[in-house]
């Protein structure tokens, strides 16, 4: 693997062996704390951010490397006097030897992979995709479950534009026996093609209209925001979808919550202190999961034999 764009590109096998590395540093971080030293890499965010780039960032510094970011890049770097994406990488290429970047536009990465001369890794791309919180996702689903196949989930609020939960399926579309079902906001639906994708796969896609005709006895529960800042329909009345202490009572003590964050109001803050609740664990399972890419492509890309 020489980029991270898409979860549609990766094999079981890349996935499996990212795992591994991620299960290694959390066991042994010291161990990969000069793995990258002497290189550089860029973080570039046209929109905001708290998990995914500050967890990016720590994990380039964990690995010894060091760090140039533009943190705001629509308003603080020269997209703002108009350069174009392609103009942008082309630049910040010769300052850097891997660019993270997250953008407001679906197929900014691949754009900026057709120019560059570094590891491009897509850190969101508008409404279509984030292949890296699907890693830490996916990661905490086999770390908490033992593994993936088999696995039951809910996946639930804004599926037409949460582009974690597109990544997610596309990643859990590896694995055996995976159930799907589908609750979402309404007007919110998951779009046509991602549907077709899973058919392909052969993965059960079940719609759902109330949390109550979810099987109580389901895996995970994978609540979403929605995505306020993409809605095309400004008119749309939202009816939101809220998981809170009381609807949560009828689901089975090995039935565990997970998000992407950030969250609004779709957790009430009383779940936080269930076991079951497994967000911020999630969040934090970040660092290890973009530490075992970054240095997986790092090593790749520049042949590197790392003392590790
Ligand atoms: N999950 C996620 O992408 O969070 P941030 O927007 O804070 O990076």
């Amino acid at each position: 693997m020489l980029n991270f764009i898409s979860a549609e590109n990766v094999s079981r096998q890349e996935l499996e062996n990212l795992f591994s590395i991620a299960d290694d540093i959390k066991e042994n971080r010291q161990k990969y704390s000069k793995a990258l030293n002497g290189y550089v890499i860029a973080t570039i965010f046209f929109e905001p951010s708290t998990r995914t780039r500050l967890s990016f960032e720590s994990a380039i510094l964990r690995l010894g490397a060091g760090l140039i970011s533009t943190e705001n890049a629509l308003e603080n770097a020269s997209a703002k006097k108009g350069e174009s994406l392609e103009d942008t990488i082309k630049i910040i290429q010769g300052y850097a030897d891997m660019i993270i970047i997250r953008h407001h536009e679906n197929d900014s990465s691949q754009r900026a992979v057709k120019v560059a001369k570094v590891p491009i890794i897509n850190a969101g791309a508008g409404g279509g995709e984030h292949p890296t919180q699907a890693l830490l996702d996916v990661y905490t689903i086999r770390e908490q479950k033992g593994k993936v196949d088999g696995t039951q989930i809910a996946i639930m609020g804004d599926l037409k534009y949460g582009r974690t939960a597109h990544s997610l399926i596309k990643l859990l579309s590896l694995y055996d026996n995976i159930k799907i079902y589908g609750f979402s906001v309404k007007g919110l639906e998951l779009p046509l093609q991602y549907k077709e994708f899973l058919k392909e796969k052969h993965i059960e896609y079940i719609e759902r209209s109330s949390l109550d005709e979810i099987p109580s006895d389901i895996d995970f529960i994978y609540q979403t925001r929605v995505q306020m800042e993409r809605l095309e329909d400004k008119g749309l009345k939202i009816e939101p979808i809220i998981l809170n202490k009381e609807n949560f009572a009828r689901f089975s003590n090995h039935t565990y919550i997970l998000h992407p964050l950030p969250r609004v109001d779709e957790i009430s803050t009383e779940l936080d202190d269930d076991y079951r609740s497994l967000y911020f664990h999630q969040a934090h399972n970040g660092v290890p999961t973009r530490m075992a890419l970054i240095y997986s492509l790092m090593r790749d890309y520049y042949n590197l034999n790392p003392k590790i």
